[in-house]
């Protein structure tokens, strides 16, 4: 459990001087991450090492880490992938997935917490098998399942992404094998593997027919990952119904396990363990409407009066601010080849939750 304690804070508190140059609107597309950066060119040796001690990890994640060069840009890659979605999911939440010297929350139960174990499992899972076809890291490569014609697609130059590697890596990474017996260390756990499953659901086969005019004589197959933006689409559903569990005893195998309510509650007293893809969790979460040691509260923040300003604004209500914003309008083309506009103004009205 510590160890994944330390990735997920280590994902948020790392995360902070990347975030600096962004600020998110909520318009962006996030299907496209620019790289971080360094490059990959080898004569790195030395840098890699450095990277991997730059990384808030447990030694035996920095010995993976020196191991596996690629592997620190690919966590670092992973880290804001794992941020930017998670804080483009809860754009209109009252919490907004903004951990500024609000870490305590990683170590309660809640759903939100849940929600943060998951994105960040899934952003790793993906961040690697994605490096591994890249040509990113060194000790992986493109995938080989053997179901598919592989080599075929290589030889035209396509790579799949390779899940079944990163997967691996990262069980290996989390030390997921010692199950703690707490009811949060299975939550965790539970909640990791949620997030990896979705990455591993949205895996698609794509295939490409080859040969004269459409007779595909060749078919080259492979395995695409879908846009993480999907990923945490879907992990943000299962936030919203996440299920509450507790600990029970297992008298038949003799151990304790996770169990929830009953789905189909036609007798409430009976419990279920929950399906391998619900986020689980076992507190319920404050109102996050004022600041405490869990967000900064709403004050000041943005919402929109038909939607979301009652509840974001937990009934204090809100300010209206009218500003001027200039836009390009009227534009035409011109002899040859550029574009003339005019500069227009319009209103827009702000709404933001008062203090
Ligand atoms: C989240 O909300 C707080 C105010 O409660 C604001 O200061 C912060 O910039 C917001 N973060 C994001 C990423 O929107």
């Amino acid at each position: 459990e510590a160890l994944l304690i330390s990735v997920v804070i280590a994902i948020f508190h790392h995360s902070l001087p990347f975030l600096l140059p962004f600020s998110l609107t909520g318009k962006e597309a996030l299907t496209h991450f620019p790289s971080l950066g360094p490059s990959t060119n080898s004569a790195q040796g030395k840098v890699h090492m450095k990277q991997c001690d730059l990384l808030k990890l447990s030694r035996k994640q920095k010995r993976l880490c020196r191991r596996e060069p690629g592997l620190a840009e690919t966590l670092r890659d992973a880290i804001r992938l794992g941020v930017m979605e998670c804080q483009y999911q809860f754009r209109s939440e009252r919490w907004n997935c903004s951990l500024e010297g609000r870490t305590s929350l990683l170590k309660r139960g809640f759903k939100e917490t849940a929600f943060l174990y998951a994105v960040s499992s899934a952003a790793l899972t993906h961040s690697l098998a994605r490096a591994c076809s890249a040509g990113r890291m060194e000790r992986c490569t493109c995938d080989d399942s053997p179901d598919l014609e592989n080599r075929k697609a290589w030889q035209w130059g396509v790579c799949g992404d390779n899940l079944k590697y990163s997967t691996k890596f990262l069980k290996k990474f989390l030390g997921q094998k010692r199950i703690g017996k707490d009811l949060r260390a299975k939550v965790d756990i539970h909640n990791t593997n949620v997030g990896i499953k979705a990455v591993k659901n949205g895996l698609k086969t794509t295939c490409k027919c080859h040969g004269v005019s459409g007779s595909c004589a060749v078919r080259t197959c492979w395995k695409q990952l879908s846009p993480f933006h999907e990923i945490g689409r879907l992990l943000k559903l299962r936030y919203d119904d996440a299920v509450k569990v507790f600990s029970t005893t297992n008298d038949a195998v003799g151990h304790s396990e996770l169990a929830g309510p009953q789905r189909h509650s036609h007798s409430p007293k009976h419990s279920a363990s929950p399906r391998s893809t619900d986020l689980v969790y076992v507190e319920d979460s404050p109102s996050f409407c004022r600041p405490s040691k869990y967000s900064l509260g709403t004050a000041g923040r943005t919402c929109s009066r038909e939607g979301n300003c009652d509840s974001m604004c937990c009934g204090r209500g809100y300010n209206t601010q009218s500003r001027l914003v200039t836009f390009s309008c009227h534009c035409q083309v011109q002899w040859c080849c550029y574009v003339e506009c005019q500069q227009c103004m319009q209103e827009e009205v702000v709404y933001s939750c008062k203090q």
